[in-house]
């Protein structure tokens, strides 16, 4: 039965026309790495054609040859390989001392495995399969929000993939093909556990069994991170403080990098929440983020580890406009980082909404490296079961223009390094994998993995053709089925922004588990959990004003980008009620009064699931019985939430304006 166990990594033999045929594999060198491509392609080639394809020690005519790009007989085709960087690679037809071959070919090993990674994806999508490719980011990592005890803070498909109880003595197969999935798209990196970190990750036990981790990982270019908590030399060193300047908290964290080095001689860094919805950091004792940054990052220098530390923060002070703090908290220290570290911004300047304009600190800190978080896991998006493809949120984020150093500042041009001139370059996802049998809860979830690797590599990628790619990869390279299971993908993210928070509108999900509806919710401790903070809603209108007149939020975007915001007229309409406080009777650019337009989009949200759900009733015939069922399930449920969704708001916002179901509105039974 298909469990979607193998994601995008099937292999199922291709049709007669499209199956590759091929002499034989040849793969010059035997690092660990190496053989790991071997193994790959063996198994992928075998699997698309149906038939064992044999390793060989020489070319042979009609065959694959992975060589590096030193290798005499590839430097002899004087091919463009100075362009492919550290991990790149170009894949081509050629002729290898006079024989036919497909050639995959890099400038280190790392790039081989990508590249041979690469011919599997053309292969699969029924692509040609000549392609140069080179990533524009530096750190590509998955982020796992992964407690020790195996529970995994906002992830839905089962528990931690870590067995930390079988650790290190038992490593997982899992983990094996964990990491094969990884790299099939580029991700080169993965921290382990929690950005709300226990300090117990740190001592010796925890490292050893990261340790083991490490191990399983490395063959496939991927190196392991680790969350910790900044009050770690009080909870496991027996210091009195944590404080950042503190000559004995410094050596602490030297003694204690030390030992990590120790158990992991490649180990990428430190990952940092602190000061956000109480998780301790240098502010406990008066010092900036900076200085607590510095301090792990001179510790750390030595092994050339990294720092990432985040800009998520919002605290004590109680700031007149959440969306404001982080802006407020680090733009001043823009210049004040140390070389090793990279300030880790999520998506928008609230919390992985379905929708957020982009993070003002985008572009706003030209001497700091920033690198670009965005949540796999649907928190706010139906969690595991709603489908909801990212790829359109990321590219959405991506293509903004922050307008910052003129037209073309894109938020992708600050991640890729490429606005500011730094090399110091990441994305991170948060990771929505756990031990579900398909990993992510459903089969659909997997593409986010996926294009989640996809962005990282490429920001400026296009939504529609990995899309496209995954879906082949997923479920065989027929056009007209790719075509369909597209078409279902890419208004799915939207109908999730309608039914839930339109127009604008945010955090207006039920407390704890940020699942279904909650916008009445005002009773929560602080004012900025609750819904009505947002949306703000009263007899007279509804929407937060982030301009002048409000929190003025807008003055923290570029002067050119904040212009139009100043004016509901010239706000996007997705965007208005984030920016403005609006009268219900406000006339919308389609003629319709706000109220009318609310409720056409909530409308609108559930009409897209239910043809969601039949144009994949009508793919029953194409698709394998097990995962067709699990997504017509998935589907049912989720146009009954949308309908939850939407009748609860509706019903809510009416009791505060007062007035009717606009006329034509009433929602279908
Ligand atoms: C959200 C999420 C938390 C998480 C936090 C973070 O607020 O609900 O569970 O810890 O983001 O990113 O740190």
């Amino acid at each position: 039965a298909e469990d979607g166990y193998d994601l995008w990594l099937r292999y199922r033999p291709l049709p007669a026309a499209q199956a590759p045929r091929v002499g034989a594999i040849t793969v010059k060198g035997d690092s660990p790495m190496l053989q790991a491509a071997a193994t790959e392609l063996q198994r992928g080639l075998s699997g698309l054609s149906g038939t064992r394809v044999a390793l060989a020690p020489t070319a042979v005519a009609g065959g694959i040859v992975v060589a590096g790009a030193r290798d005499p007989a590839v430097t002899a085709l004087k091919l463009p390989t100075a362009a492919l960087g550290e991990e790149g690679y170009l894949v081509r037809a050629v002729r290898l001392s006079g024989i036919p071959v497909t050639l995959v070919t890099a400038n280190s090993d790392r790039g081989l495995l990508y590249g041979s990674f690469a011919l599997l994806r053309r292969l699969q999508t029924g692509s040609d399969v000549a392609e140069t490719s080179a990533p524009k980011v530096r750190l590509r990592l998955l982020n796992h929000w992964d407690n020790l005890d195996g529970s995994v803070e906002r992830g839905y498909a089962g528990q931690s993939l870590w067995d930390w109880w079988m650790l290190p003595d038992f490593a997982d197969p899992r983990y094996t093909d964990y990491a094969r999935a990884n790299a099939s798209i580029g991700i080169n990196g993965t921290v382990l556990n929690n950005v709300n970190a226990s300090a117990d990750s740190l001592t010796a036990p925890y490292l050893a069994k990261a340790a083991a981790l490490a191990d399983v990982f490395r063959r496939y270019g991927i190196k392991v991170y680790l969350s910790v908590r900044f009050s770690a030399p009080v909870e496991i060193g027996g210091l009195k403080t944590a404080d950042p300047l503190d000559p004995a908290v410094a050596a602490w964290w030297r003694a204690k990098t030390d030992e990590v080095y120790a158990a992991i001689p490649d180990f990428g860094g430190f990952l940092v929440k602190a000061n956000s919805e109480g998780q301790p950091g240098p502010r406990d004792y008066q010092r900036s983020h900076a200085d607590g940054a510095n301090m792990l990052a001179a510790a750390i220098a030595p092994h050339k580890g990294l720092i990432m530390w985040r800009a998520f923060v919002y605290a004590d002070d109680n700031p007149d406009d959440r969306a404001k703090q982080a802006y407020a908290d680090f733009k001043p220290l823009d210049g004040k980082f140390a070389a090793n570290v990279i300030v880790q911004v999520k998506n928008g300047a609230i919390d992985f909404q379905p929708r957020e304009p982009f993070h003002p600190l985008f572009g706003a800190m030209p001497q700091t490296p920033l690198m670009m978080e965005f949540q796999i896991t649907k928190e706010y998006l139906g969690m595991a079961t709603h489908l909801a493809w990212l790829g359109p949120m990321f590219e959405e984020t991506l293509r903004s223009d922050t307008l910052q150093k003129g037209k073309g500042s894109t938020v992708a041009r600050v991640v890729d390094g490429s606005l500011h001139g730094h090399a110091l370059t990441g994305m991170a996802g948060v990771a929505n994998v756990g031990r579900d049998r398909d990993w992510a809860g459903s089969t659909f979830n997997q593409a986010n993995w996926f294009a989640f690797g996809r962005f990282a590599w490429n920001p400026a990628a296009d939504s529609d053709t990995v899309a496209g790619e995954w879906a082949a990869m997923t479920f065989g390279p027929d056009p007209a089925l790719v075509d369909k299971i597209v078409g279902i993908m890419a208004g799915s993210r939207e109908a999730v922004v309608d039914y839930t928070s339109p127009l604008g509108l945010t955090h207006q999900m039920a407390t704890g588990h940020h699942y279904g509806p909650g916008p009445w919710v005002s009773d929560l401790k602080r004012p900025e959990w609750n819904p009505v903070y947002y949306a703000r809603a009263d007899r007279q209108g509804i929407g937060f004003d982030r301009t002048a007149s409000g929190s003025n939020a807008i003055a923290q975007y570029a002067p050119a980008f904040a212009r139009p915001l100043a004016d509901p007229a010239t706000t996007p309409a997705r965007d208005l009620l984030w920016f403005h406080h609006v009268p219900w009777t406000h006339r919308m650019a389609s003629g319709r009064t706000l109220w009318e337009e609310l409720v056409t989009r909530y409308n609108a949200g559930v009409t897209t699931v239910a043809a969601m759900r039949r144009d994949w009733a009508a793919l029953q015939p194409q698709i394998d019985a097990d995962r067709f069922a699990k997504t017509a399930t998935f589907l049912a449920v989720q146009e009954r939430e949308a309908r939850w969704w939407r009748d609860a708001s509706i019903a809510y916002w009416m009791s505060v304006n007062g007035l009717p179901l606009p006329a034509g509105a009433a929602p279908p039974a």
